[in-house]
């Protein structure tokens, strides 16, 4: 099922920002399909489109109005498709954003859900009997409408929670999981599903994939309802791959998601290694990928092998990678996150470093989140070469430094971070135990290095510090040594250890019996 996962590279595009081919300032698909040989040149195989359906545009096209339609200012239904068979053709897969949760006020079901006569879409969405009672622990939406009756939010306050029921219903207005209008709900969420699946779509990303049965805290009604789904799935379109935005893949994964995303917030600790006073990637003494790590085995161990964690270099919602991070320390990230299990997620831009634009006024519900939003650096020409608009046209305005990175100038120096990454793919295309679906092994060395093994025969070594890191391979951490676990691997007549598929900074190597871990490192070894 969804095989084409095992090797999938993919790269985010928010489409507001990636590329504008038509000069109105706004990105668009056939700017994303303009774009797709970069994409693959880059080495990625896949790529997920955030929202790009009919909306308003309250929160960035995550309040849909219409699933079925893509929004104009993107383009047609036949933008769309043309670009899936270009992918195809390519090799490439697309996933589509897919907001199970909540649409917009203007969505038709909504507009049908608020009159007072019982209709289709009566129970579509989580409503209460009576005006004055709130929906307890939700916001609500209320007196908009003649029914009599407040609508619980998912999000913002303009996004009306889709009815999929509740796993414990206490009050009269709470519906169970298998009432009609929570199963109707979920159906027609099969059909959208159904709709651009049977149009070349590869699959989805599922916005806040666990919040869509209330009242079930351990998510254990959430879980059967996208099992249910991967079900459908698994018979009428089985090479379709569903990823959820959750953030506890040891849920996730037993709903049937074929991978979980870590994110910024939830029990992972993945922004301790990049996003907080004291990230493990950061050269600067201190931080550790301790609880991380302890964390990401949990979940494995939880999950029982049965999906896959991916782990993005940031997103939408998340400060830029290059917030904390300095285009040297962020080859290291990168030689991290391409070598973990589960396919990784590369965020537009991350792949130059481009930079968080401090203080930008929000746009559409973007927040603090538009900083991480600004259109794509790809030249020296106007607008970075994103749009031939006028520049007080674009969607969100450009990072201003005269010393943003772009892609042409990278593309042409060969000690750049977009290089770096480029070949750090081409290892993992090249070496089917760093893939998606090959083993770990973490071997615990200390706070300041992370070490692993891929499917027993690549090891990993990073050192992301200044200082160099000298490990005694008889320490044993209460059950095997060091040099036990890792098999410590050959090494050439300097010390250097042999078989070195990618190296950045110096290779580790074996000196007076003691492994160095070089400053600043980050190294693949075959044991
Ligand atoms: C998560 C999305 O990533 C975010 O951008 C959006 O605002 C919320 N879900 C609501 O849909």
């Amino acid at each position: 099922m969804a095989k084409w996962l095992d090797n999938a590279v993919f790269y985010e595009i928010y489409p507001q920002s990636f590329k504008d081919t038509d000069a109105d300032g706004i990105g668009n698909i056939n700017g994303i399909t303009e774009k797709l040989d970069y994409i693959r040149e880059l080495g990625c195989n896949a790529i997920w489109i955030n929202p790009c359906f009919k909306s308003p545009f309250g929160d960035a096209g995550y309040d849909v109005e219409d699933y079925l339609t893509v929004a104009p200012r993107y383009g047609t239904n036949k933008d769309l498709t043309n670009l899936f068979a270009e992918a195809h053709k390519r090799n490439m897969h697309v996933i589509l954003d897919l907001v199970p949760g909540h649409t917009s006020v203007k969505h038709e079901w909504f507009k049908q859900s608020m009159k007072p006569g019982k209709n289709e879409y009566t129970d579509r969405y989580v409503w209460t009997d009576c005006i004055w009672v709130e929906p307890e622990g939700m916001s609500c939406i209320r007196g908009i409408s003649d029914r009599d009756g407040c609508c619980a939010v998912n999000f913002f306050s303009h996004q009306p929670a889709l009815n999929y029921g509740f796993y414990k219903p206490d009050k009269p207005w709470q519906q169970p999981m298998d009432s009609e209008g929570a199963i109707a709900t979920r159906e027609a969420m099969k059909d959208v599903m159904r709709f651009w699946l049977s149009r070349g779509c590869d699959g989805f990303r599922i916005d806040m994939a666990g919040s869509l049965v209330k009242n079930d805290p351990e998510g254990l009604g959430t879980i059967s309802l996208w099992q249910n789904i991967r079900e459908f799935l698994d018979k009428e379109f089985p090479d379709a791959a569903i990823i959820s935005e959750w953030g506890e893949p040891d849920k996730s994964l037993r709903g049937g998601f074929h991978m979980d995303f870590l994110l910024h917030f939830g029990p992972s600790h993945y922004n301790d290694l990049f996003r907080c006073d004291k990230p493990f990637f950061s050269s600067s003494e201190g931080g550790s990928a301790a609880e991380f790590v302890a964390r990401y085995k949990e979940s494995r161990e939880r999950s029982g092998g049965k999906g896959l964690i991916c782990i993005p270099s940031g997103n939408h919602d998340m400060d830029r990678l290059s917030r904390r991070l300095s285009p040297e320390e962020m080859k290291i990230a990168f030689g991290f996150l391409l070598s973990m299990p589960g396919a990784p997620f590369i965020y537009y831009g991350d792949e130059i470093g481009m930079r968080y634009v401090e203080n930008l006024t929000s746009v559409e519900g973007g927040y603090n989140r538009t900083g991480s939003r600004s259109p794509m650096q790809w030249d020296n020409s106007q607008n970075a070469g994103f749009s031939n608009a006028p520049c007080d046209r674009l969607y969100i305005p450009l990072d201003p430094t005269a010393d943003r990175p772009n892609v042409q100038n990278q593309m042409s120096d060969d000690n750049s971070l977009i290089n770096e990454v480029k070949k750090l793919i081409a290892v993992r295309m090249n070496t089917p135990q760093l893939q998606s679906n090959g083993d770990i092994e973490f071997i615990d060395l200390n706070n300041d290095t992370l070490c692993y093994i891929r499917s027993g025969e690549i090891l990993v070594l990073i050192n992301p510090k200044s200082k160099e890191q000298i490990i005694d391979p008889d320490h044993s951490d209460g059950g095997k040594t060091i040099s036990e676990k890792m098999k410590v691997p050959e090494r050439n007549s300097n010390g250097e250890l042999e078989d070195c598929i990618y190296s950045y900074g110096c290779k580790a190597e074996i000196r007076s019996e003691v492994l160095v871990i070089p400053p600043r490192s980050c190294g693949f070894y075959r044991i």
